[in-house]
């Protein structure tokens, strides 16, 4: 209704200048300053104090204005031990502070704030800033999709061959069954399309197939926060999400497949069913 609308504005109105000076501080950092790297369950999984930071400053500011609503941020989850978030019909944040820590900490420019919200557990509001190019991606419910104020569509490729993939193949590091998952899908699309890409930013990689730059994003076992806001987004701008099993996506447990359009989801939705089988 007109009143969500209002509402949903408000929401976007109150966070985007507090995304915005996090994402600036990030710029007034140097190439000496000590980020305080952590490692979390492995040698790829860090944390520095900036996604501490920024986390726990979002929580705080959201909290202080809109006291009933709930939470889901990365850090905090890391710090409850054995603690899977669940989704309730209250309205949810949902936040990634840096997506894209890797990518960070080696001072490379590819990583971006990323909130969400859900209420009734329904995507209705995304934001992605990434302060190093400048560009904030956001989207609200039915209202379309946005980089830096201006309207953003998927682009118009619909043949594999024509397509240009971000295949995030870091994720096959988690183990050998996801490294063979990986690999075999990898081997049933390499030799028909256009171009593959990893960014190792989902939530860009996401934005990316929003605003046309590539035609098509894939990742499985990822985590709520690094998708809640940019498949929003993506949705938003025209694009198809599915798991990238072709069952409905699951926001809770994200194997995802963006595409710019349906017909170009099927494509490789076809080459990954023949790769599972195998696996
Ligand atoms: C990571 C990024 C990356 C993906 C990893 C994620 P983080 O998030 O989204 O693209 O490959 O699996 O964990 O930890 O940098 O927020
Ligand atoms: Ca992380
Ligand atoms: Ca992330
Ligand atoms: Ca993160």
């Amino acid at each position: 209704s007109v009143k969500d609308q209002k509402e949903l504005q408000n929401y976007m109105d109150f966070l985007l200048p507090l995304v915005l000076d996090a994402g600036k501080e990030l710029l007034t950092i140097n190439s000496t300053d000590d980020l305080k790297v952590e490692e979390k369950s492995s040698p790829r999984d860090l944390v520095t104090l900036y996604d501490k930071k920024i986390e726990k400053l979002l929580i705080e500011k959201l909290k202080e204005n809109y006291p009933d609503h709930q939470f889901i941020g990365e850090e905090e989850t890391a710090d409850k031990k054995n603690y899977t978030p669940q989704l309730t019909n209250s309205p949810t944040w949902i936040i990634d502070p840096i997506d894209g820590t890797n990518n960070f900490v080696k001072r490379m420019p590819i990583c971006a704030i990323s909130i969400g919200l859900t209420i009734n557990k329904e995507q209705v509001l995304g934001i992605v800033y990434n302060p190093y190019a400048n560009e904030l991606y956001t989207a609200i419910k039915d209202k379309g999709a946005f980089l830096n104020g201006k309207k953003i569509t998927t682009s118009e490729v619909t043949e594999i061959q024509r397509s240009v993939i971000n295949y995030e193949l870091s994720l096959a590091t988690i183990s050998t069954q996801m490294c063979n998952l990986y690999m075999s899908r990898l081997n049933y699309i390499i030799g028909e399309i256009s171009g593959i890409r990893s960014y190792g930013c989902a939530a860009l990689g996401i934005c990316y197939v929003a605003c046309g730059r590539v035609d098509a994003y894939q990742a499985d076992a990822l985590y709520s926060w690094d998708v809640a806001a940019a498949t929003l987004i993506a949705r938003e701008a025209g694009g198809y999400i599915i798991d990238s099993s072709g069952k409905p996506f699951d926001l809770m447990k994200p194997n995802v497949l963006v595409a710019s359009n349906k017909k170009l989801a099927d494509q490789y939705l076809e080459r990954f069913a023949k790769a599972d089988k195998e696996n």
